[in-house]
Protein backbone atom coordinates (compact mmCIF):
# COMPACT_ATOMS: atom_id res chain seq x y z
CA UNK A 1 0.00 0.00 0.00
CA UNK A 2 1.02 3.64 -0.82
CA UNK A 3 2.32 5.53 2.07
CA UNK A 4 0.09 8.80 2.83
CA UNK A 5 2.87 11.28 1.88
CA UNK A 6 2.70 9.65 -1.74
CA UNK A 7 -1.15 9.80 -1.98
CA UNK A 8 -2.57 12.69 -4.05
CA UNK A 9 -6.33 13.66 -2.01
CA UNK A 10 -8.96 14.13 -4.75
CA UNK A 11 -12.35 16.13 -3.32
CA UNK A 12 -14.96 16.02 -5.12
CA UNK A 13 -17.92 18.68 -4.39
CA UNK A 14 -21.00 17.36 -3.54
CA UNK A 15 -22.98 20.67 -3.57
CA UNK A 16 -26.30 20.59 -5.28
CA UNK A 17 -25.03 23.18 -7.93
CA UNK A 18 -22.22 20.66 -8.69
CA UNK A 19 -24.08 18.07 -8.78
CA UNK A 20 -27.09 19.84 -11.57
CA UNK A 21 -24.16 20.73 -13.84
CA UNK A 22 -22.62 17.09 -13.83
CA UNK A 23 -20.56 16.16 -11.17
CA UNK A 24 -22.49 12.88 -10.97
CA UNK A 25 -20.63 12.01 -14.16
CA UNK A 26 -17.45 12.81 -12.58
CA UNK A 27 -17.95 11.08 -9.82
CA UNK A 28 -17.99 7.75 -12.06
CA UNK A 29 -15.17 8.80 -13.78
CA UNK A 30 -13.46 8.87 -10.36
CA UNK A 31 -14.42 5.39 -9.46
CA UNK A 32 -13.81 3.75 -12.21
CA UNK A 33 -10.32 4.74 -11.67
CA UNK A 34 -9.62 4.21 -8.43
CA UNK A 35 -10.62 0.94 -8.84
CA UNK A 36 -8.41 0.71 -11.47
CA UNK A 37 -6.33 1.53 -9.24
CA UNK A 38 -6.45 -1.40 -6.86
CA UNK A 39 -4.85 -1.76 -3.29
CA UNK A 40 -2.02 0.23 -4.41
CA UNK A 41 -3.97 3.05 -5.11
CA UNK A 42 -2.37 6.30 -5.15
CA UNK A 43 -5.32 8.72 -4.79
CA UNK A 44 -7.67 9.36 -2.07
CA UNK A 45 -11.19 10.42 -3.20
CA UNK A 46 -13.02 12.60 -0.82
CA UNK A 47 -16.48 14.30 -0.97
CA UNK A 48 -16.98 18.31 0.27
CA UNK A 49 -19.91 20.43 0.67
CA UNK A 50 -20.56 23.78 -1.60
CA UNK A 51 -17.39 25.55 -1.85
CA UNK A 52 -19.06 28.57 -2.87
CA UNK A 53 -18.07 28.64 -5.87
CA UNK A 54 -21.27 26.98 -7.60
CA UNK A 55 -20.89 29.04 -10.57
CA UNK A 56 -17.56 27.64 -12.06
CA UNK A 57 -18.83 24.37 -11.33
CA UNK A 58 -19.13 21.26 -11.01
CA UNK A 59 -15.71 21.88 -9.63
CA UNK A 60 -12.80 19.25 -7.39
CA UNK A 61 -9.54 19.78 -6.16
CA UNK A 62 -6.94 17.59 -6.73
CA UNK A 63 -3.86 17.65 -4.39
CA UNK A 64 -5.15 20.74 -3.41
CA UNK A 65 -5.66 22.67 -6.34
CA UNK A 66 -9.06 23.55 -7.68
CA UNK A 67 -10.56 22.45 -10.91
CA UNK A 68 -13.54 24.21 -12.59
CA UNK A 69 -15.87 23.58 -15.15
CA UNK A 70 -14.52 19.90 -15.51
CA UNK A 71 -16.18 17.69 -17.78
CA UNK A 72 -15.48 13.81 -17.75
CA UNK A 73 -12.51 14.54 -20.66
CA UNK A 74 -10.72 17.02 -18.97
CA UNK A 75 -10.25 14.46 -15.89
CA UNK A 76 -9.56 11.87 -17.87
CA UNK A 77 -6.77 13.76 -18.97
CA UNK A 78 -6.00 15.16 -15.83
CA UNK A 79 -5.80 11.65 -14.43
CA UNK A 80 -3.10 10.69 -17.01
CA UNK A 81 -1.23 13.04 -16.00
CA UNK A 82 -1.56 12.47 -12.06
CA UNK A 83 -0.52 8.71 -13.20
CA UNK A 84 2.71 9.74 -15.40
CA UNK A 85 3.63 11.83 -12.07
CA UNK A 86 3.11 9.70 -10.00
CA UNK A 87 4.88 6.89 -11.57
CA UNK A 88 7.91 8.83 -11.77
CA UNK A 89 7.84 9.83 -8.14
CA UNK A 90 7.62 5.66 -7.46
CA UNK A 91 10.82 5.75 -9.91
CA UNK A 92 8.66 3.88 -12.48
CA UNK A 93 9.21 5.99 -16.09
S1 LIG B 1 -22.22 23.28 -5.11
FE1 LIG B 1 -20.15 23.00 -5.68
S2 LIG B 1 -19.28 24.95 -5.30
FE2 LIG B 1 -21.33 25.17 -4.68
Amino acid sequence: MSSDDQVVDIVVCLGSSCFARGNSEILAVLQQYAQSQGPNASVRLAGCLCQDQCKQGPNLKIGGEFHHNITAAMLRELLQQLDGSTRRSHGEA
